[in-house]
């Protein structure tokens, strides 16, 4: 069950990092709002696509900073994150017209953010907090 506060969050993937959390969920409708284009017939704007990008960019950016700022080793999580803008970036240049891709890679993101958040962010916002406090 997702809380009030973050909608598209589910309960288990809460990190209890308000900004964290947050930018979780963005990306959780935003990538529902990419499925309107999946199976229509309008293709997805370049736009759209570098916003995707761009918000994978900065979130990533967003962990990267408290990590430093907690003084928490990142470098094992930073490879996860620079892996996946790999596939994403070269996914959405290489996505055909139809956006045949576009739901597969919808389904990839969404999946691969449950499972990091459970392996990498968990114990990261963990990390952080216990350095907090
Ligand atoms: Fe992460």
């Amino acid at each position: 069950m997702a809380s009030a506060q973050y909608l598209m969050l589910p309960q288990n993937l809460l990190t209890n990092i308000s900004v964290v959390d947050s930018e979780h969920n963005e990306l959780f409708v935003f990538l529902e709002g990419f499925k309107e284009y999946c199976f229509g017939a309008q293709d997805i704007p370049q736009s759209k696509r570098d916003t995707l990008y761009q918000m994978l960019v900065s979130h990533f950016e967003t962990e990267s900073q408290l990590a430093h700022a907690a003084g928490v080793d990142f470098s094992y999580h930073e490879t996860a994150h620079l892996k996946v803008l790999d596939v994403v970036s070269k996914t959405l240049n290489q996505m055909s017209s139809n956006n045949s891709d576009l739901y597969s890679l919808i389904r990839y993101i969404g999946y691969w953010f449950e499972q990091h958040i459970l392996e990498f962010d968990l114990r990261f916002a963990l990390n952080v907090t216990l350095v907090k406090s």
